[in-house]
């Protein structure tokens, strides 16, 4: 069953100028696929946004109130693209070949083998990629692990795996999860996919993928999304195994409440 999004608006004195979706993200509330009321104006959307959004995130495919967000202040966070693969084209895809093996993600953080794991998905995600992830040993494995309970996007779906190379080390990895939403923000949806460095070039991208793709296909899915950020090669990867872009969108940060001025107290 997947759940239709909830809308809602903001108001200014002249009426609603804001639409958006609210959700969280990373613990953080996001106001998604933020679009200005017709009729209004990109600065006062981006006001009415500033004022009663503090330190809130907002993402919007509209490049113009994304603009007037960043000059009223707020800080440029992501420009992602939201790819979309139609499942219901039975296009030849390659498998995980006899190099790998497949073996599914820990599901504890305490797991042990998550030593052994987080070298390829580190070295995957350099720090001059797009997506770097600079925290701690910790934290990355929290973040993977709200992937793998599905507290982030929902529940994993089986076509998650973790590829060990021929001597048990792991290399790659896919996470999946079935997003509540209708597709194209929800359904099916990679939330996370990488290979070593050392495998670039050599089609485990599009085994990973193609695996995927054929176990949603036989649990009756039709649909498989993602979001790739702007300048992440892999979009090439994605846009060559059938994935087309259906949104651009742009993430900025709201900035906080301002500090209430100071008053001397009266006598
Ligand atoms: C996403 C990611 C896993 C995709 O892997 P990839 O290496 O780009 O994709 P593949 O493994 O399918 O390799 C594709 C390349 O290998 C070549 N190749 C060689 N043998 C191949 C084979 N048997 N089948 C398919 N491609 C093959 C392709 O021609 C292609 O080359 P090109 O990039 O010059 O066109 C990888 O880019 C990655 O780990 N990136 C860093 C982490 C990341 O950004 N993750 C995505 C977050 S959204």
């Amino acid at each position: 069953m997947t759940i239709a999004l909830t809308w809602t608006a903001l108001a200014d004195g002249d009426g609603p100028v804001l639409r958006y979706v609210p959700e969280l993200r990373d613990g953080t509330p996001i106001a998604d696929l933020a679009c200005i009321v017709r009729g209004r104006s990109a600065a006062d959307a981006a006001h009415a946004a500033i004022a009663q959004l503090p330190a809130w995130l907002l993402a919007t495919e509209d490049t113009i109130l994304a603009a007037a967000l960043v000059r009223s202040g707020a800080a440029p966070k992501r420009h992602a693209i939201v790819m979309q693969c139609d499942l219901r084209i039975n296009a030849p895809v390659l498998d995980v070949d006899s190099r790998f093996t497949c073996v599914d993600l820990p599901d504890s953080p305490a797991d042990p083998q998550w030593t052994a794991i987080l070298p390829s998905w580190r070295a995957a995600f350099p720090s001059d990629h797009p997506d770097h992830f600079a925290g701690d040993d910790d934290t990355a494995i929290a973040f993977i692990m709200r992937l793998v309970d599905g507290t982030e996007l929902g529940p994993l779906h089986r076509s998650t795996t973790l590829l060990l190379d021929s001597s048990g080390v792991p290399v790659a990895g896919i996470m999946v999860n079935i997003r509540p939403q209708d597709p194209p923000l929800g359904g099916p949806w990679i939330a996370d996919i990488w290979r070593d460095p050392s495998l670039r070039g050599t089609g485990v991208g599009a085994m990973l993928i193609g695996r995927a793709r054929r176990l949603l296909r036989e649990d009756g899915q039709v649909s498989l999304g993602l979001a790739v950020t702007a300048g992440n090669p892999a979009r090439h990867t994605y846009a060559g195994q059938g994935f087309s872009t259906v949104i651009e969108s742009q993430t900025v940060l709201l900035p906080p409440a301002p500090e209430p001025a100071f008053q001397f107290p009266s006598r």
